[in-house]
């Protein structure tokens, strides 16, 4: 069976576990003895651009032992600019290759993707539907600093309605919610023209508390365990709010706990201001560096022969 990642929500607790023992392997192991990707080859089809998740992609491929073929700027350099539609597209990419790493503008061109596709495809991002890699990482990186018994307060702060990497981790962590993960509120935190959609919230529900609020206020700043930044995803279409209230400035980076920790997707703009990177608790870098692990653990697993 083509086992697909196209939602937060499609790997179970058991398997989320196994990944992440995984992921802690290729953290600690530089010398891999097996390569779990020899002698096969990925593609890697970004329609819009990609720092971090192409190149850890790319990079955990090789890694793995694997090859890849692939392309930036999709859009233009596929048969895109040919009208070519994405399933006929990925009907080729899956003759060529043996598994599909797909970014695409549109929310739900994975799932599309993986209706004709006759090897595994990723979604690394569908528009402003979903990055469910990025939530695997995100949460990965919450585990190893909280570990599982400690019930949090999430604080999300930016767009939350295109921010597709909060859309995942708000799914993956009510999917995970008692199994991996204790989560005691989710606050999500945006100007009302960018909250979190109704379909996200409801999800969530079963958890407790998820509230939607306006401005990044003192009170919770100190209920905070995890807060985590995003950009105003400009791409999608300009939206006139006033940026101050959803900055994390030094002086309200003092009004988080002490034991708190601050993530960012990245690449961030000025909601997360560089003087913050020398805040003990700023851990978007190691959270980047951690996709690298978490990617070579999940091409492993959908690989395996
Ligand atoms: C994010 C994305 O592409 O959704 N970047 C990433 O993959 N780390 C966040 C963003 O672009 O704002």
């Amino acid at each position: 069976m083509i086992r697909n990642i196209i939602s937060a929500s499609d790997l179970s607790p058991a398997e989320l576990q196994k990944l992440f023992e995984r992921a802690d392997h290729y953290r600690t192991t530089r010398m891999l003895k097996k390569f779990p990707l020899r002698r096969m080859i990925g593609v890697t089809c970004f329609y819009q651009p990609s720092m971090r998740t192409r190149f850890s992609f790319e990079s955990a491929i090789l890694r793995l032992g694997g090859q890849y073929i692939g392309t930036e700027a999709a859009g233009m350099f596929s048969s895109a600019i040919k009208g070519e539609s994405i399933e006929d597209s990925t009907r080729i990419m899956a003759g060529y290759g043996d598994f599909i790493v797909l970014r695409s503008e549109n929310a739900g061109d994975a799932a599309k993707a993986a209706a004709v596709s006759t090897v595994p495809i990723i979604n690394a991002g569908d528009g402003t539907g979903e990055h469910p890699t990025q939530a695997f990482l995100d949460l990965y990186t919450i585990e190893k600093h909280f570990g599982r018994g400690k019930e949090i307060t999430v604080t999300f702060v930016g767009d939350l309605k295109r921010g597709r990497t909060v859309h995942s981790l708000i799914k993956l962590l009510a999917a995970m919610h008692e199994k991996l993960v204790r989560v005691r509120e989710i606050i999500c935190v945006a100007p009302p023209e960018l909250q979190l959609p109704d379909e996200i919230f409801a999800d969530a529900q079963h958890i407790g508390t998820i509230s939607r609020v306006h401005w990044l206020s003192p009170e919770i700043l100190g209920l905070t365990d995890i807060i985590y930044m995003t950009r105003t995803q400009r791409e999608y279409g300009q939206v006139e709010f006033d940026p101050s209230a959803f900055t994390l400035t030094p002086e309200r980076a003092q009004m988080l706990p002490e034991t708190s920790i601050i993530l960012h997707p990245l690449p961030r703009n000025d909601e997360l201001p560089p003087a913050i990177d020398f805040d003990p608790r700023a851990r978007y870098f190691g959270q980047a560096q951690n996709g690298l692990y978490v990617r070579m653990a999940l091409l492993e697993m959908l690989m395996k022969k």
